[in-house]
């Protein structure tokens, strides 16, 4: 074995022509007998993605000095290339992380920020992205500042107008969602590094969701800096997410830890942050051949198509509005609950629907009301909303 073997994808199963919906359960671990309404949360990995994992762990452990010291520097990079292809990208650009949250963290940390800069991002950004803002700006002296994203919200305008009255002299950074979390919105994320271009502010996209979701074309965003999850959309085993950069902001860009291969480079350094388990990366150009085999464009349709059409029947049957028009949406949509829920806790309404239906879906208290954010996916059907739909109906009952 050597380090230009190809990875194994010989398992995954071609899915072409297989109808959709529960039929395909039985290729996820997934227990049959519950609603999984959020596959945006921390996805659902295939069982073919998962063998091919473990045939590389497999690989590792027959060899492990080998593996790792010769083996595996070119195995990353092929990983990469692959992966960076799929998303619109050159494999020089991308390197793997852990998680979303430590590509964030990476930028973060290898900026000089100076006292009173500004650091942007939206009200809507996920927690762990505001707190590492947060502490960075603690170290630093710079300022963070959230753009008054509006939700409900009518069109992509209010969001590029929210970002532009906070975009003031002294911005350095600026971190938009290209689908935000908690409400699902669908940004500009292209106009939006077009605004930070004027104004002399740099720009890093929180992708958490796209990969997989969207069309994703990393490049052709425009963004200086793209973090994106592999262990969403994309069906890669949990731990897999990418940390991209422009060419230009390469050089100055380091991991979270400090490792052997300091100094030589991006992605020495990155593919390098001390001995770990890499096969979870390494399974991800596997993850991509899974979703090749139904069919990208059928994927990607199908799973913004039930998300969209189950919201609007929840939306019917609660006698509520969705939040947004229906483009700005994709595989997750999220619904207000109905008034009659108000006073309920969010935990409370989850582990209700939990304990009660087996349904898994988030409940969200945002803005001083109550919402559910549902995610579309392949092993979906109708029925699974129809149930929610029905269950919440019954606890808005119990509530009036
Ligand atoms: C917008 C956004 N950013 C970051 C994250 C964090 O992802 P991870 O837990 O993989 O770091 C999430 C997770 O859902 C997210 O939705």
């Amino acid at each position: 074995v050597s380090g230009s073997d190809p990875l194994p994808v010989a398992q995954i199963p071609d899915l072409r022509t297989a109808p959709l919906g529960h039929g395909l359960r039985a290729h996820w671990l997934l227990d049959p007998d519950i609603h999984f309404l959020n596959h945006g949360s921390y996805g659902a990995t295939p069982r073919a993605v998962l063998d091919v994992q473990q045939a590389l762990r497999e690989r590792m452990e027959r060899q492990p000095v080998r593996f790792m010291d010769a083996e595996l520097p070119g195995l990353l990079r092929g990983a990469a290339s692959e992966v960076a292809e799929f998303l619109g990208a050159q494999g020089d650009g991308l390197a793997f992380v852990d998680n979303a949250t430590a590509g964030v963290n990476a930028v973060l940390r290898s900026i000089p920020f100076k006292t009173g800069e500004r650091i942007v991002l939206s009200r809507h950004a996920y927690p762990a992205v505001r707190n590492a803002v947060l502490h960075r700006c603690r170290e630093s002296g710079a300022v963070s500042v959230e753009a008054d994203v509006p939700f409900p919200i009518r069109g992509e305008d209010e969001i590029v107008s929210a970002f532009a009255a906070v975009i003031a002299p002294g911005t350095r950074l600026v971190i938009a969602d290209h689908v935000s979390s908690p409400l699902a919105i669908v940004h500009p994320v292209r106009r939006l590094a077009a605004l930070c271009g004027e104004r002399g502010a740099l720009l890093l996209v929180d992708g958490a969701h796209a990969p997989g979701m969207l069309d994703l074309r990393i490049e052709a965003t425009g963004a200086d800096w793209y973090v994106g999850n592999c262990h969403k959309w994309l069906m890669a085993p949990k731990g897999s997410a990418f940390l991209w950069a422009a060419p230009h902001r390469r050089a100055e860009l380091h991991p979270l830890a400090i490792s052997n291969r300091w100094g030589q480079g991006f992605s020495a350094e990155f593919d390098w942050t001390g001995t770990r388990d890499p096969s979870a990366w390494l399974a991800v150009p596997a993850a991509v051949a899974f979703l090749r085999s139904l069919g990208l464009e059928r994927y990607r349709g199908r799973i913004a198509a039930l998300a969209r059409d189950a919201a609007r029947g929840l939306a019917h049957a609660w006698g509520v509005a969705v939040p947004a028009p229906e483009p700005m949406f994709a595989a997750m949509v999220t619904v207000p609950l109905p008034e009659a829920l108000a006073g309920r806790g969010a935990r409370v309404l989850h582990d209700a629907l939990w304990d009660r239906w087996r349904i898994e879906v988030p409940v969200l208290d945002f803005d001083h009301r109550m919402w559910v954010r549902i995610s579309g996916q392949i092993y979906n059907e109708l029925a699974d909303y129809e149930m929610l739909g029905s269950a919440v109906a019954e606890l808005a009952h119990q509530s009036s």
